[in-house]
């Protein structure tokens, strides 16, 4: 593909009921960059010149949520599961769609070394896409997501940390460690920053309080397995990796950030200072308050892939 940098081609996108400025350059038919505005289906993800066209194929289109399997349902989300190689048309448009807010990444044509989990909202008419990531079927880095968006009519409430909640779920089933694809941009580095924070204050915080991790992880009634506890306080990177998904790079560099990982007497130690005290408990009125939505790994019904 082409190396000269590409500016913005399209003004205006209306897809479904949003109206979206778009941010970067991308590849939709030369025909339509003349267009004032551009129609974008939000459940099959194709696009129009016009009001008139989008219309007409609206009136006869039936589809009410992304295709492929739906493998994770709670009362606000769904994801779905797609195949690059089997779903190629609808992947392809998702890319297009994405690459409007992607500056970076290599636009993706070939989309069959992919799977893509597409997270959707309900309304009366469906279910419509909030936001996707994707995932290279055999990563040999250890990537657990290539590409990660939340379209901008959804974007700053919460939903791109579900997105990196999921991928990490994903890796669990899979019994892996990942880490998303680099370089990342900028709002995905701060997404990233703030979810692994929430991780791992969560866990060092409520792993040696049983108490806290019952009151902050109800479990049903027939679920009885003992909370995770320990008689050390004492945890290892390589626990927390392992109990987390997050690989030790991801976990250090967070750790860091925080200031809370000192060096004692030859080793590495963690410190539960105040001030990571105050974000967990902020992070507990926010989900309390229901302004933070969290998934429950015991809804996704998933098998990796063979
Ligand atoms: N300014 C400051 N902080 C921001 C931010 C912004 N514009 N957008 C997100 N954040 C921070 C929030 O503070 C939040 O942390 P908090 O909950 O502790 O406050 C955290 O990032 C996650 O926010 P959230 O609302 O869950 O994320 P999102 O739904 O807006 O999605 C992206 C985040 C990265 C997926 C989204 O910005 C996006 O799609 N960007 C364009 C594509 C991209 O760059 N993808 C990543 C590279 S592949
Ligand atoms: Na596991």
């Amino acid at each position: 593909h082409s190396e000269v940098s590409k500016v913005r081609n399209l003004s205006c996108i209306i897809l479904g009921e949003h109206i979206i400025e778009p941010w970067y350059f991308s590849s939709y038919p030369i025909e339509l960059t003349e267009e004032d505005e551009i129609y974008i289906c939000d459940f099959t993800l194709s696009y129009f010149g016009s009001k008139k066209q989008f219309e007409r194929f609206r009136s006869k289109c039936s589809m009410k949520h992304p295709p492929g399997n739906e493998i994770y349902r709670d009362s606000k989300v769904s994801f779905w599961e797609i195949d690059g190689r089997k779903q190629r048309t609808w992947c392809r448009n998702l890319c297009l769609l994405s690459k409007l807010f992607l500056d970076h990444k290599t636009l993706y044509y070939d989309v069959d070394p992919f799977l893509f989990y597409v997270m959707t909202i309900k309304s009366d008419q469906g279910h419509h896409v909030v936001g996707y990531f994707s995932k290279e079927k055999e990563s040999g880095d250890g990537y657990n997501v290539a590409c990660i968006l939340t379209l901008p009519c959804y974007q700053k409430m919460g939903f791109g940390k579900l997105l990196i909640q999921f991928s990490y779920m994903l890796s669990n089933v899979e019994n892996k460690v990942g880490s998303p694809e680099k370089p990342l941009s900028d709002l995905g580095l701060l997404s990233y920053r703030a979810f692994w924070t929430d991780t791992l204050v969560k866990l060092l915080v409520e792993r040696n309080n049983p108490t806290l991790y019952r009151k902050n992880n109800p479990l049903p009634d027939e679920d009885t397995s003992p909370p995770p506890t320990s008689n050390s306080s004492e945890i290892t990177i390589e626990e927390i990796s392992a109990l987390t998904c997050m690989t030790t790079t991801d976990i250090l560099h967070t750790l860091t950030t925080l200031q809370i990982l000192r060096y004692y007497k030859g080793q590495h130690i963690i410190v539960i200072t105040d001030q990571i005290m105050a974000i967990y408990e902020k992070l507990v009125k926010k989900v309390k308050e229901k302004k933070k939505h969290e998934l429950d790994p015991r809804k996704l019904k998933w098998t990796p892939p063979s």
